[in-house]
């Protein structure tokens, strides 16, 4: 069929009004967050709910047309945009947000939910909800559930998939599975729910998820420490895990970071000398965790200078200057942001190392560094290379996977990381990708130039 009469096919479906074809309402879903991926699409489809969902996608499948679902338009690995001209499957207008479930202690949330708005509805219950990010007013509960996200506080609550009871989605043939009675002990069979997190779009579209709530964390204390070196920044957050029982954070910077950050925000310094690694780290609970947290800070070695903060302002201000990394780098232009997590004991020296590795291949290429120390977890973002040239990513992509570690830690493989899968998963796992991909989406329609590597 022709694509324009496929098109107004929709709109009867959808509504004219939520088939958005004019270039200026389009642009914005087809450039992602970081600029450096550009799509085109003849169409962004926009559902009301998962109805809707289900009759795109099944005269998508008849008709072999590829979408690119959407959520918060967050994803930092080129998934979220349409790249080879695929429709635009926006899941924003999905906002049904239930009751908190107070016995369960569980809320079912559609996928066009953000994450702050489920925050702030679980706080207002009693609750809260364990995953944050930075992004957390445009990222969605679809995107976070597709990509796995991980976060600020995965070492106390874990990453998105550790919070979901159940999930709705639609698959790639149309048809509707829905799994949300949250039941937390329920061995019947394949764990759907389980495998969709993750699957960044390619299997089907994630409609609704049930996800657990933990409890609120009524007393909460930050501190930012400053090192010599980057070994005994790493050390004494691993340290500090296993001596503060309340730890609910341990994210890691760097002198140049954090130096630019306060450039890019017009922020002053948090300490009048400037040190070469920087550790901020939360503790939170029901009671009051500053004495923990200052017996845990006082047994660490090598530390430089500390800033604590237990006023809300204060702790918002040392939050800052880690949260603030990825809008700073931003600034510079379009980064090459590599996501990926080390074996705990090479951690370390990994961050020592990867400036060199870029160097090796590019060098006027600037490298940024910072990230979720608890969890191995770093954001190699480098800045002063073309978006296309792959030099950089094959580099430090190649490394990691040498050292045992992971080529994405939490922001998925998306249209960037597609060609280095191998380098973390055998031929027989790429096989059983490929057979879940045929059985689930026959015709190959969803998100098809994302995660699986060309044949
Ligand atoms: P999108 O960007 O719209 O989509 C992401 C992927 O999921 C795409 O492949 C898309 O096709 C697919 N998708 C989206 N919705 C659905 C759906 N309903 N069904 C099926 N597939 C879908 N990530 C982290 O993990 N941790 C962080 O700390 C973190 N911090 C960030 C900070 C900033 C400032 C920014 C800009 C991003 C950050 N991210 C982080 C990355 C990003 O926010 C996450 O990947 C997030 O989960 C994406 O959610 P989204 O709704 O924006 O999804
Ligand atoms: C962060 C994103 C980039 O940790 O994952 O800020
Ligand atoms: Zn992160």
């Amino acid at each position: 069929m022709h694509a324009s009469r496929f098109v107004r096919g929709l709109a009867d479906v959808l509504g004219a009004e939520h088939v958005l074809t004019d270039p200026d309402l389009v642009a914005s879903y087809t450039r992602d967050w970081t600029g450096r991926y550009l799509g085109t699409t003849a169409a962004v489809l926009r559902p009301a709910d998962t109805a809707e969902v289900a009759a795109v996608l099944s005269l998508c499948a008849d008709e072999g047309q590829p979408v690119t679902p959407q959520g918060g338009n967050t994803g930092l690995v080129g998934g979220s945009v349409p790249l080879r001209g695929e429709l635009v499957l926006s899941l924003r207008r999905l906002r049904a947000l239930g009751e908190i479930d107070a016995a369960a202690g569980q809320v079912t949330a559609g996928a066009g939910v953000t994450v702050g708005d489920l925050q702030a509805s679980a706080r207002a219950a009693g609750w809260a909800y364990g995953v944050d990010l930075a992004s957390r007013d445009s990222a969605t509960v679809g995107g976070t559930v597709a990509t796995n996200a991980g976060g600020l506080r995965v070492l106390r609550y874990g990453d998105t998939r550790a919070q979901l009871r159940g999930i709705e989605a639609v698959l790639g043939t149309g048809s509707v599975i829905s799994h949300l009675g949250g039941l937390v002990k329920d061995n019947t069979g394949y764990d759907l729910a389980g495998l969709l997190c993750g699957s960044e779009g390619t299997l089907g579209v994630v409609t609704a998820a049930r996800l657990a709530l933990v409890a609120p964390a009524a007393e909460r204390v930050v501190a930012l420490l400053a090192f010599a070196t980057t070994p005994a920044a790493v050390s004494a957050g691993q340290l500090l895990r296993r001596e503060v029982a309340s730890l609910s954070a341990a994210e890691l910077f760097f002198d140049a970071g954090l130096a630019l950050v306060c450039r890019a925000t017009g922020s002053a310094p948090p300490f009048a000398a400037a040190h070469r690694a920087y550790l901020l780290v939360e503790a939170s609970g029901a009671e009051d965790p500053s004495a923990g947290l200052a017996a845990g800070i006082a047994a660490l070695d090598g530390v430089a200078d500390v800033a604590v903060a237990v006023e809300p302002r204060a702790m918002a201000g040392l939050w800052h200057y880690r949260d603030a990394h990825t809008e700073a780098i931003q600034t510079l232009g379009q980064p090459h942001k590599l996501d990926v997590t080390l074996p705990a004991s090479l951690l370390a020296a990994f961050c020592e190392e990867a400036p060199a590795v870029v160097a090796g291949v590019a060098p006027h290429a600037a490298t940024w560094l910072f990230g979720h120390v608890a969890d191995g977890n770093v954001h190699v973002n480098v800045t002063g290379i073309g978006p296309d040239d792959p030099a950089v990513d094959e580099a430090v992509l190649t490394r990691v996977a040498e050292l045992g570690g992971s080529i994405s830690a939490e922001h998925g493989i998306g249209a960037q990381k597609r060609s280095w899968l191998a380098l973390n998963r055998s031929p027989a796992e790429l096989e059983a990708f490929r057979a879940l991909k045929r059985a689930l989406d026959p015709a190959g329609i969803c998100n098809p130039g994302v995660l699986l590597p060309a044949p």
